[in-house]
Parts: C-alpha cells; structure tokens; sequence
C-alpha cells in the first residue's frame, strides 16, 4: 500500500510530525508511539475500478453536460464526489445485515439502534428516516414556514432547501477566520456567537423556531467546531428559550479534533466527548450515510415530546412506520454497529491524518487548499487555482472537469454552481468561496489511491492556464448542481 515515502520515512508518521500545532503531539505520540499509521483494516472483499482513456472520459463528460453528477459512477476511476453513503461497511456490519429483524413493528434492530443512538446522544425520542435530508424535511415542515428564521454556522445545501422550500430563511452565521480559506487555526467551524446574539436581538425570539450548528461544518471546509462553541451556542439558545438542534453527520470526526485540539479533552474518551457534545443539545439530525459509516439512513433525535409526536406523524405518511422510519430492519443493525465502530480511535485516528496527508501533499506542492485541511475532505480554493477564470464562469466546476478529464478523479463544486444568486435585477450574486471538494469515503481507498490522486492534482495545477471556464446552458430552479448542464467557454 505504499506507506514508505522515497526518503524512507514512514509517511503517515512524517505527517504526524508537521502536526501544526506542537501541544497536539502527546496526544499522537500516546497513540501511535510514531509508527506509520495504517489503514486500521484487512481487506475482504474488492471491487474492481475500470480505466479509460483521456478521449473515452471526455465523451463521457460530453454526454453528461460536464456535470460530474451527471456521469456514470462505472465511468470514474477514483471517486471523491462525496462521503456520504460511499462507506465500506464492515465484517461486522455485514453480519448484522443478516440479523436484521425485518418485523413491520417493534423489530429487535429497531432497539438495538435506539438504545445505540441513545446512549451517544442521551436524548428521548429516536425517529429513524431514510437519510439526512427527510430528517430535515420531517423538521422544517413543522417547524419552518413563512416568517422563519433559522441559524446555523453553516446549512448545509439540502438542509437549506428544507428550510426555503417550507417558506423560512435559512441564515449562515460564520466566523471571520471560517470564510478566509488561508487562515489556519483549530476550529474553523465555528458559529459566530457574537454574530448570533445581534441576530436573535434582530430578527426576534419568537420568529426562530430553532437554531442549528453543523459538526463538522461541511459547507465550510469540514472545519470542526470546538466545544465550547457548542456549549456557548447552546448557552444563547437557552437563555432565549430557543431549541438547539446539531446537523450530526460528521458527529466523530468532530470530537477527535476536539480531542487533538481543545484544552482538556487530550485524555478524554471519543465518546465521552460525543456524549458531552450532544448533552448541550434538545435535538439533531443525523445522515447516518457519513458517519454511521453505512450506505443509506438517518434519524431525528429529540426531546420535545410535542415535536417528537409531529414528527412520528409526519414520518407515518412518507417514511414509515416509527420503528423503521424509511429504512429496513437490517440497515438499522448496521447503524447501530457502525456508530460503535466510528469511535474507534484507531479508525479516526487514521481517518483524520489520511485526509490532512492528502492536503498536506498537494499544498506543499503550492496547490492552494482550504486550510487546515478539514475532517472529510480537502476543499481546493479554485478562486486562486484559475485566478484567469471569473466567478460568473465557475471556476470550481472548471476545475473538477479537468480533474476528471486529466485522471479520472470525481469531485465536487461547493462554490457558485452550488450557492451563486440572482439579485433582483438580475445580478449574478457569486458564491462567498468558490471550492472543489475531494471528499474522501470511509474505509475505501488505500494510500497508494490517494498518491495517484496527489500526483494528478498537481500535474493539473502544473497545466492551469490551459483550463477554460464554463456556462450554464440548463438549468433547474433549486438545487441546480445537480442537474445543470453546462460548455466550454472557447475563445
Ligand atoms: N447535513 C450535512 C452537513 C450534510 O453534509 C448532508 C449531506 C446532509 C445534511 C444531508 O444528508 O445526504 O443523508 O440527505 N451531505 C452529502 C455530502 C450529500 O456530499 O456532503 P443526506
């Protein structure tokens, strides 16, 4: 698996020392006692990756409009769209495939996954759906609506959809250093609590049906969100009576930074630091297709027994029944198993490095990234990339197509394609950043995979100048990323 770097140090060892901060040290050297960090897994069973040559993938992206959502997965060699449902599940999780209790009601995998996400969240009511987004949609149908306003550090895309399409507004309250992708510090993630007292003060208590924060904040670079943010966040939220709900996706990955970077948690547990993160919530949502590490799932946790009673009715007309919400008895087993595996500390301490390497490598390279490199994935700062190309002819899609063309590689535009507006005389409003996410799947790729990737991104950023920018000649009215078609800005 290539885990000896050409000067002969072990790499991810080599990463550990360039650790940015040196009082994280203790912690890695507790762990690791400096070996090379290894993929914490044998592999059982592959899945093979086709390649194609650079004229085959350009028909391919031909066909598809040059939208990479829009590709056939079989067409793509390394595939970093997304972390969400990529997840190898393991040998464990498999077996509970086969337990699974597929009762309509009632079934043993039900309690087994309440009693899981019980014991990590501490809070009542368990309401199985069948990902994140019907967690939201479920929420914000009863609690969203015309007048609403809802906080978070940052929605993320689908959850502000929810929120627009129930008729509320959805508001990002980020920190300074959170949008200043070359600042580099521990917990980007953060909400601006200074931001959100001026925001409670002027849009109304009785006008914010809830307030959120996203952990890790995947809209923002995967950056963490540090403890006591939460805690603060949760302090304003009470004070003023309003519920305070976590977007849990990325729930483990943001305690173990917690635990590399926050004053006080360097010998605590993942999961007593899971556990604190959650006491300071009366709700969340969770895509269980991210750090649940399975394919498909979600869940809403709550403590209002009104809401939860909404909730389970709503969940009745669209998911299902209360105790499989909109998924199988088996997919369940497999949740509960995979929230247990994900705390691993081994597991997310090879998580967390194998990112940060590929970031490391490419931004030594003098690839520009969002820095520190984040939980989940490396956000490439494509404004900087293609400073030739304008925002108005998306430099990160630009950049995510030639990724694809050059080597095969899927990622994905979080920039003007995803959040660019039209202001009311037709103004193209662009996106704050324009970014391309690698996201990496959990348990998926090997080092060597990750090299490959290391060394197109770098051949392409050798080539810059050469890359075009692009229009949008198809275009849906919400969440166009999707499904917009778009060409080559030949000149
Ligand atoms: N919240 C966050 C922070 C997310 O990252 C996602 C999904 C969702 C909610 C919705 O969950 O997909 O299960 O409906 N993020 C994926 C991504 C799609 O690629 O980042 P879902």
């Amino acid at each position: 698996m290539g885990a000896i770097a050409e000067d002969g140090q072990p790499v991810y060892a080599l990463c550990e020392l360039s650790v940015y901060r040196i009082r994280h040290l203790h912690v890695v050297v507790s762990i690791t006692t400096m070996k090379t960090i290894i993929e914490p897994f044998k592999i059982k069973s592959v899945e093979p990756i086709k390649f194609a040559t650079a004229e085959q993938r350009e028909q391919v992206l031909r066909r598809g409009g040059y939208n990479l959502f829009a590709i056939p997965a079989e067409d793509v060699l390394i595939d970093l769209l997304t972390d969400s449902g990529t997840n190898a599940m393991s040998a464990d999780q498999w077996a509970g495939v086969m337990r699974g209790d597929e009762s309509y009601a009632g079934a043993r995998s039900f309690y087994r996954f309440q009693d899981k996400v019980r014991e990590l969240t501490g809070l009542k009511h368990i309401i199985p759906t069948h990902q994140g987004r019907a967690s939201e949609r479920i929420l914000f149908s009863i609690l969203g609506g015309h007048g609403k306003h809802i906080p978070n550090n940052a929605h993320f895309d689908t959850t502000r959809a929810n929120i627009e399409f129930s008729g509320a507004e959805a508001d990002d309250l980020p920190t300074a250093e959170g949008i200043d992708p070359d600042v580099i510090a521990d917990f980007k993630g953060n909400m601006n609590t200074d931001a959100l007292r001026a925001y409670i003060a002027k849009v109304g208590v009785a006008n914010i049906p809830l307030c959120m924060i996203t952990v890790t904040n995947n809209s923002q670079g995967g950056q963490p969100v540090s403890m006591a943010n939460i805690r603060e966040t949760s302090k304003i939220c009470r004070e003023h009576g309003i519920p305070f709900f976590i977007d849990a996706c990325r729930f483990a990955e943001n305690a173990y930074f917690i635990k590399l970077r926050e004053p006080g948690y360097a010998d605590r547990s993942v999961k007593s630091i899971v556990q604190e993160m959650f006491s300071y919530a009366d709700g969340c949502t969770m895509s269980a297709k991210k750090d649940a590490i399975v394919n498909i799932g979600g869940f809403i946790a709550i403590n209002d027994d009104n809401l939860a009673l909404k909730a389970r009715n709503l969940l009745v007309i669209t998911e299902g029944f209360p105790t499989y919400g909109g998924l199988a008895g088996r997919d369940l087993e497999a949740i509960a198993i995979g929230l247990e595996e994900v705390l691993d500390e081994h597991y997310l301490q090879y998580r967390i490095r194998s990112t940060a390497y590929l970031g490391e490598r490419i931004s030594a390279a003098g690839v520009p990234i969002m820095q520190p490199p984040g939980g989940h994935a490396i956000y490439i700062n494509a404004k900087k990339f293609l400073p030739h190309i304008p925002p108005e002819q998306f430099p990160g899609q630009a950049l995510a197509i030639e990724f694809f063309r050059h080597a095969g590689i899927r990622s994905c535009e979080i920039g003007s394609v995803m959040f660019s507006r039209y202001d009311a005389s037709g103004k193209f409003i662009p996106a704050p950043m324009e970014l391309v996410r690698l996201a990496i799947p959990r348990r998926v790729y090997t080092q060597s995979h990750i090299d490959y990737v290391i060394e197109a991104i770098i051949e392409v950023y050798q080539n810059r100048d050469k890359i075009p920018g692009y229009r949008i000649v198809e275009e849906p009215p919400m969440l166009r990323h999707f499904t917009a078609k778009f060409e080559p800005i030949v000149k």
